[in-house]
């Protein structure tokens, strides 16, 4: 049996299917994770929703799903150097990795790591893109001890890393969230401000002697009330927002993280430095409830589908 996630038409989560697929086996360069747990992202439901972001990241139909993954290695390929069979590994592997058993090249597009002792599967699959996109978000600004900084969004599977790195760099963190989500942000160790209108004013008031850096992980909102609070441009990134967003502000992604963030975040997390709050886990049987709640938009910390 090779369970795998695929639609053929691009919808709602309704038109994720689980079928019973070839097992695949692994060709010179790859190896072969026996998959058991799938970190999700927006990104995976924006693919298989929305057909112009499919294309630009080169999906097309029929299409697997999911892209964050954490198991163990099967099988490998000839050639393969650095992975053997019974390595615990996590990775990336975009739009195919909800899958048993999963074809991953590490010297092409995906991403392939040793999983730290003391990671959990269930943790490691959630560490890629929230994690290396945090990452960036927090590099572009050049964040630094001593710096008060906005993040919007800051409770979702990017805004849980974002808040725990700014931290752990020595800064000043207010987290824009829904009142219902205060204590839960508290917890990650964030100042809480409301979203919506009237976003600078409250900041104002919460940092009277000023904000020095933000972050946007939701759209434009927070950046443009950093903007307004007399932020500079260039100490302002938006993950969110397309590549020009408005007032000069840096858009960044996972796409620039450095070659070590995500390592240096599995070490992290290992060693009990940082968390990663999971807010949810569902079967793969379930997939189409996983993603109906991701896409609802108020996950806190990471949702996750095991195999
Ligand atoms: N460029 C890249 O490389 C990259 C990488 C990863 C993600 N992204 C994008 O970045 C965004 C965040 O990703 P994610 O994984 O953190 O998403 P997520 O987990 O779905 O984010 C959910 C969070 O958004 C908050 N939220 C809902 N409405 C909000 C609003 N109006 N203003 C501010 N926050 C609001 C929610 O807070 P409450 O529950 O308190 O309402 C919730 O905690 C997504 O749009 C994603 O597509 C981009």
């Amino acid at each position: 049996m090779n369970r795998t996630v695929i639609y053929e038409k691009f919808g709602g989560p309704e038109v994720l299917e689980i079928r019973d697929t070839p097992e695949p086996h692994p060709q010179a360069g790859q190896v072969r994770v026996r998959v058991t747990a799938v970190g999700l992202n927006p990104m995976d439901w924006i693919f298989s929703s929305m057909p112009q972001m499919a294309q630009q990241f080169g999906i097309t139909l029929p299409s697997g799903f999911g892209t964050d993954f954490a198991g163990t290695i099967d099988e490998t390929g000839p050639d393969v150097t650095a992975f053997t069979i019974g390595d615990r590994v996590y990775g990336g592997a975009v739009g195919r990795a909800a899958t048993d058993h999963l074809i991953v090249d590490p010297t092409g597009t995906d991403t392939l790591e040793h999983t730290p002792a003391g990671l959990t599967d269930d943790t490691a699959c959630t560490l890629p893109v929230a994690g290396a996109t945090a990452a960036a978000a927090l590099a572009a600004i050049d964040l630094r001890a001593g710096d008060t900084v906005l993040i919007g969004g800051a409770a979702g599977g990017v805004g849980v890393f974002a808040v725990q790195l700014a931290r752990a760099a020595g800064a000043r963190v207010i987290g824009t969230a829904a009142p219902s989500t205060f204590d839960f942000l508290r917890d990650l160790g964030a100042e809480p401000v409301p979203y919506g209108p009237g976003l600078a004013d409250r900041v104002r008031a919460l940092a009277p002697d000023g904000l020095t850096a933000a972050t946007d992980l939701h759209g434009t909102e927070t950046a443009e009330a950093a903007l307004a609070l007399g932020v500079a441009p260039q100490r302002i990134s938006t993950i969110a927002a397309g590549p020009n967003p408005p007032g000069g502000v840096r858009a960044t992604g996972g796409a620039n993280a450095l070659p070590g963030d995500l390592k240096r975040i599995a070490e992290a997390v290992a060693a009990g430095d940082l968390t990663v709050p999971i807010e949810a886990r569902f079967p793969i049987e379930k997939i189409q409830d996983a993603v109906r709640t991701q896409a609802e938009r108020h996950t806190h910390g990471k949702i996750i589908v095991t195999l």
